[in-house]
């Protein structure tokens, strides 16, 4: 996923650094304590919930297993509105809809300097000013001219062009002009690495390369493996400089194309519902990435499914875009911004708050000259906002860290409690004197999150309910599924669940029996999680093996995605993924390992900063590998009085191996695992895995194979 800039520039530092000057908060405990707390007690007691239904059981074909549906919709929805069959269809219409009102906004650079760090490294600072936008009348103009420029450039409309960039409005810009001419739109992630890059362009011959001006120099060290490649088109910046051909490539810039298009229209050649909108490449955890073919239908009936799950999504919204486009999450949302007639201000996590690494000392960040009302975001970012608020907070103490927790404490109960409670006149309170600093940090207007990619954790969810005040939508969607699976839905304060099927599909859990998942089970039926419906894409480009291998299509004629991963139904109808197929290892005596699971357990050891579980059907027992957390191992080291030369040197002592699986030990029996769980044998792994090191995604999660692959040696020598 592309999400690791953002993952690590998003330091919530500045969260609370106003907040936490302020002195007249001590005389406010006294009196708001000695309100709230009646208060609360009786929103609390009168607070008693009804389970609303928002999944229901419904018969499908094909394998058997139990099926739900959105309780809102007997009948799957395709279309956010009737004619909207295509994504050139559904933003002409939008377009015309909302001619006048405000569609995409970008910053104006005022000022680009450098400060030089500690280590002699130049960092760029900019300065960017206010949004400067373009009406839907305005955009729908730019795309007819990109549109008939790039056939004036000589692009044959039956060739791919691939867009491989950071998040832009003329990214999006250029999405709908390739689609007004029925051209399929090949992306790549910014962060793939050049045998990906050389990998993706080759197998689906594409003949022009829309590029960042920024990743054109990568582009260009593998210019002569890009053997189909005839045309590029850059995106302009402030200090591009014009580019001269690469080889026999004709190198042009977006403006240009745009107009030659201005000047010499050409008629549109406008596509249908099946036809491959988007191939859109992935990385997947082995090998080289895969292409997923998305129909314009599969795009349109995510937007018009997840418009149904942001309440009141409209006209007066407005949306802050900073991740990554050439991931489903972002463009999904993106479009579902579109349909909705909702303004667009473009972003990056480099940029996004006023204190994040590019933003110049003593100038605002993205959020706070936006003030957007709606945001999407991953997991990573939102571990991090938090633990930066808790960092600031706990670096306070004394009176602050008191306030701050009361009012958390306070919070909590009524979000969890009720949502009577949640909106009473202690949020009020509470909001003025310690929640709305925090929220200023991003606009302090965001009223709904979107969140997806990956699962949120359950206290992380419960900190930005309190702390950012707004409900988060988390969504669960694969690329396979173009982002359209499930969704919680806003007034869903249950934390840990994905909510119910979105309306364009269903969800059906079907029996794993070797796993021991089956939706026989009690109290909650499980099984493997395989999606139906309209947003189930057309499969992998030129790997039809692996897509017969998890698409199945039924006799009724609907297709179904296998997930692989593993899920199980609440009485309310909503999904809870809570396994994966693929990482459920059978033990030599037949016993089953969640590999996820007790990773999941260990770590909650001090000690542990990544472990990987591995277990084979060989051996009776599994063993594990573990980076401990430095800083925690030192001090234990000094503290028992053990010498050591390094970290190395601290890691490979037998004292000190045995010192942190006796704690995994400890966090195993805690979280109730079996015996033959918890690692028989370790090894102390001194140097982190990081994303550049491609041991772990950007989103910090495990990369099996490539461990497996490199630590080869040291497993072989722990079950020696
Ligand atoms: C590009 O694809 C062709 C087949 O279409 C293949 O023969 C060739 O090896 C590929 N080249 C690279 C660099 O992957
Ligand atoms: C759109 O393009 C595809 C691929 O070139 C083609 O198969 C399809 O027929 C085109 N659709 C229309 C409506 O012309």
């Amino acid at each position: 996923m592309g999400d690791s800039e953002g993952s690590e520039q998003i330091d919530a530092g500045g969260f609370l650094s106003n907040f936490t000057e302020d002195r007249s908060y001590s005389a406010a405990i006294a009196i708001t304590v000695a309100i709230a707390v009646p208060l609360v007690l009786s929103l609390v007691s009168s607070g008693k919930k009804k389970v609303k239904q928002r999944g229901v059981p419904v018969e499908v074909s094909g394998e058997p297993g139990l099926a739900m549906r959105n309780v809102r919709s007997n009948k799957l929805v395709d279309v956010p509105w009737e004619g909207a069959t295509t994504m050139a269809a559904l933003f002409e219409q939008s377009c015309e809809k909302n001619s006048q009102h405000r569609c995409l906004g970008t910053r104006k650079l005022i000022d680009r300097s450098f400060v030089t760090g500690s280590d002699g490294r130049k960092f760029e600072k900019l300065h960017l000013g206010e949004y400067q936008w373009q009406t839907f009348g305005e955009i729908f103009k730019r795309v007819c001219y990109f549109a008939s420029g790039l056939i004036n450039l000589g692009h044959d409309p039956d060739t791919r062009i691939a867009i491989f960039s950071d998040t832009r409005a003329e990214w999006l810009i250029a999405f709908q002009g390739c689609f007004r001419q029925n051209i399929t739109v090949v992306t790549i992630y910014a962060s793939l690495g050049d045998d990906a890059l050389i990998h993706s362009l080759n197998e689906t011959k594409v003949s022009t390369l829309i590029c960042d001006s920024k990743l054109m120099k990568k582009v260009a060290t593998v210019s002569s493996s890009l053997t189909t490649v005839k045309n590029v088109i850059y995106f302009e910046s402030d200090n591009t400089e014009a580019l001269n051909n690469i080889g026999d490539w004709k190198i042009s810039s977006f403006s240009e194309v745009e107009k030659m298009g201005q000047n010499n229209p050409v008629n549109a050649r406008l596509p249908i519902k099946k036809d491959i909108a988007v191939i859109m490449y992935t990385s997947g955890s082995t090998g080289l990435p895969k292409g997923v073919m998305m129909t314009h239908g599969n795009v349109v009936a995510t937007a018009a499914a997840v418009m149904t799950v942001i309440p009141g999504i409209g006209t007066n919204d407005v949306y802050l875009a900073y991740l990554p486009l050439a991931h489903i999450f972002e463009l999904a949302a993106e479009t579902v911004m579109i349909t909705a007639g909702t303004s667009i201000g473009y972003g990056s996590a480099l940029t996004l708050i006023d204190t994040s690494n590019k933003i110049k000392k003593g100038t605002v960040g993205d959020a706070s000259v936006l003030k957007p009302t709606l945001m999407a975001s991953v997991p990573a970012i939102l571990d991090r906002v938090r633990d930066g608020v808790v960092k600031k907070v706990e670096e306070k103490g004394g009176l602050t860290t008191k306030l701050f927790n009361i009012a958390y404490k306070r919070r909590l109960l009524a979000v969890d409690g009720s949502w009577l409670g949640a909106w009473g006149l202690e949020k009020l309170l509470w909001d003025a004197l310690v929640f709305k600093k925090i929220r200023s940090v991003l606009g302090g207007q965001i009223r709904f999150m979107l969140c997806g990619g990956a699962p949120l954790a359950a206290d992380t969810q419960r900190f930005i309910n309190v702390c950012i005040g707004a409900p988060i939508g988390q969504g669960y969607g694969l690329t396979e599924t173009c982002a359209g699976a499930a969704f919680s839905e806003a007034d869903d304060n249950a934390v840990g669940r994905v909510g119910p099927p979105l309306p364009c599909v269903y969800i059906k859990l079907v029996s794993w029996d070797e796993g021991g998942y089956l939706t026989s089970d009690k109290p909650m039926p499980r099984g493997e999680v395989v999606v139906g419906g309209f947003s189930v894409t057309a499969g992998y480009f030129n790997n039809e093996e692996k897509t017969n291998e998890v698409y199945k299509v039924d006799e009724s004629g609907m297709r179904w995605f296998y997930t692989g991963d593993i899920g199980r139904f609440h009485p309310d109808g909503c999904l809870e993924i809570i396994d994966r197929k693929k990482d459920i290892v059978k033990l030599q005596h037949g016993e089953y390992i969640s590999l996820g699971k007790v990773e999941a357990a260990l770590a909650s050891s001090k000690y542990v900063e990544s472990v990987m579980l591995h277990a084979d059907p060989f051996h009776s027992y599994c063993v594990a590998l573990v980076v401990p957390a430095r800083q925690v191992l030192e001090q234990w080291a000094q503290s028992a009085g053990i010498p050591y030369n390094d970290f190395t040197d601290l890691c490979g002592k037998k004292e000190t191996v045995s010192e942190v699986q006796q704690s995994l030990t400890k966090a195993g029996k805690e979280a109730k695992l079996d015996k033959f769980e918890l690692p028989a044998k370790i090894k102390l792994m001194p140097d982190p895995w990081t994303p550049e090191s491609g041991l772990v995604t950007a989103a910090l999660k495990l990369k099996r194979e490539q461990l497996k692959a490199k630590f080869k040696d040291d497993l072989q020598k722990l079950y020696g």
